[in-house]
């Protein structure tokens, strides 16, 4: 009802989708009238069977959309995953000034930055996601200031960006707190020898990006080099900047004086690509992904290969087929910085174990608080007992469908490939605005290999 209301309207798409997203989530309106939430209804599915394609990698194209702040022209972005994390990201660019088109049946983004010349982001849109601390690099290389609200942490954690501001002020940048935002300026940002006391994957990107125009020549030591980052430094030397990257996990950046727009197609979504093989363990079928790159998924393909699943390899490392054992033996692992197994898969390989023969460990290292999800699929018949930052998993026969609530964006997929899975009637998921900001109609592609998960108001 509430989609009829506004599709009426000549709205812009990208404004519909955030303001659709804000009216579905909990809308109550008190008294003798009416609660509405959005759920998400997933029955049973049989075994997935089929080919998918990849969006584009939410987790490159959000840090590349902020680098094209460091440039003043027009730049073209290709496999732009049309998720609302990408729209809200889209306001945040315009809201500095700069001019953005998104075509979202041919995934493409212009984004022109020559009109950007504002520094500061407003609290309602920094809170929306943690990605946004990540315009503070590019703003103060090219303006010397960046005005922005401190982001929101969320339910992983506390989240801090203390790596992000010590090495800012390392690097010349003057810190004050003005009401709930920090006011960030420096004359000239200077290059210095940052050492990581975590390679922090926000806090590489966001000092790498400043470090492109800083005077001098910057290193950063033990250094995040997810599959997300080199797409980034990528596009950097697109760009016209001076980077390598060193073993150990160093990266150098040797500063320049301007860079220029580019062009640039974001590499397919590693995370999406692990959930759809893990989906299609859950459920025992067979899944092709033709455009996943397996060396961007090596300690997830052998692990699934440890629980019996046989999976083939494309040329070059490129193509990814599953096919599911009807036997999986459960196994344990734990969430590291890349190339370890991914934090962002640990919630949906947790379902996989939960249905699996045996009892497994999983051992959440990189956020301090990413296993809330265990208390809804306890819900759903789960064995799982938790103990500081470990999960004991005991394989069950099955699970059970059940009303569950997501609490980010991946543990939402885990529940939904957990519904997908369980017996007994339908998974209902509230939060499902989770679900949206991770992903581009992720339920659709599941829908397409054989899932039948669907969005109902109530
Ligand atoms: C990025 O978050 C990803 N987000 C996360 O994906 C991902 O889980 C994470 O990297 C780890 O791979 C994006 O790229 C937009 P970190 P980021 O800085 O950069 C602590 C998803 O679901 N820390 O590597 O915020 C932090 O609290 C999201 O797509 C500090 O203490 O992650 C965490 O415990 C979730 N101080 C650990 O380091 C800091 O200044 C890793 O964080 C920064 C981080």
């Amino acid at each position: 009802m509430i989609s009829g209301l506004f599709c009426l309207c000549d709205w812009p798409k990208k404004y519909f989708h955030i303001l659709l997203e804000f009216l579905n989530r909990q809308i109550t309106i008190v008294g003798n009238y009416f609660i509405m939430q959005e759920y998400i209804v997933v029955e049973q599915s049989l075994g997935l069977q089929g080919t998918a394609d990849l969006v584009g990698a939410k987790n490159a194209v959000l840090v590349i959309m902020t680098s094209l702040l460091l440039t003043a022209g027009k730049s073209t972005l290709t496999n732009v995953p049309a998720s609302n994390d990408v729209f809200n990201m889209i306001l945040l660019l315009e809201a500095l000034g700069a001019q953005v088109l998104f075509n979202e049946d041919e995934h493409t983004l212009i984004v022109d930055t020559v009109s950007v010349n504002k520094w500061h982001v407003s609290p309602d849109i920094m809170k929306k996601m943690r990605a946004s601390v990540l315009a503070m690099g590019p703003l103060l290389a090219r303006f010397g200031h960046a005005e922005l609200a401190v982001p929101g942490g969320c339910l992983l954690g506390a989240r801090p960006i203390d790596y992000h501001l010590k090495n800012f002020e390392k690097m010349g940048v003057s810190i004050a707190m003005v009401g709930d935002e920090l006011h960030t300026s420096c004359s000239q940002l200077s290059a210095r020898r940052i050492v990581l006391e975590y390679p922090s994957v926000g806090a590489t990107e966001n000092i790498m990006m400043a470090a492109t125009l800083a005077q001098g020549t910057t290193t950063i030591i033990n250094a995040a080099l997810e599959p997300e980052v080199f797409d980034l430094i990528e596009v950097l030397q697109k760009m016209g900047a001076h980077i390598t990257v060193n073993a150990p996990a160093t990266i150098i950046i040797e500063g320049v004086q301007e860079l220029h727009p580019i062009s640039h197609a974001i590499i397919p979504d590693r995370l999406e690509a692990g959930t759809l093989l893990i989906a299609t363990a859950v459920t025992g079928g067979k899944i092709v992904l033709p455009q996943a790159r397996a060396d961007h998924l090596d300690l997830v393909l052998y692990k699934l290969d440890e629980m019996g699943h046989s999976i083939d390899i494309g040329q070059n490392n490129v193509g990814i087929t599953l096919r599911a054992t009807q036997a999986p033996k459960a196994v344990s692992f734990k969430t590291t910085p890349y190339p370890g197994f991914p934090t962002d898969l640990q919630a949906p390989m947790m379902v996989a174990q939960c249905l699996a023969e045996g009892t497994s460990v999983i051992e959440e290292t990189v956020f301090e608080n990413r296993l809330l999800h265990v208390s809804e699929l306890q819900k759903m018949g789960a064995i799982i007992g938790v103990k500081d930052n470990k999960a004991t998993v005991k394989g069950v026969g099955q699970l059970l469908s059940s009303a569950v609530a997501a609490t980010d964006i991946r543990a939402s997929c885990a529940l939904v490939l957990a519904g997908m899975a369980a017996h007994g009637g339908t998974t209902m998921m509230s939060n499902t605005h989770h679900f949206k900001r991770g992903y581009e109609a992720l339920d659709i592609k599941l829908n397409t290999l054989g899932a039948r998960i669907r969005f109902v108001e109530e």
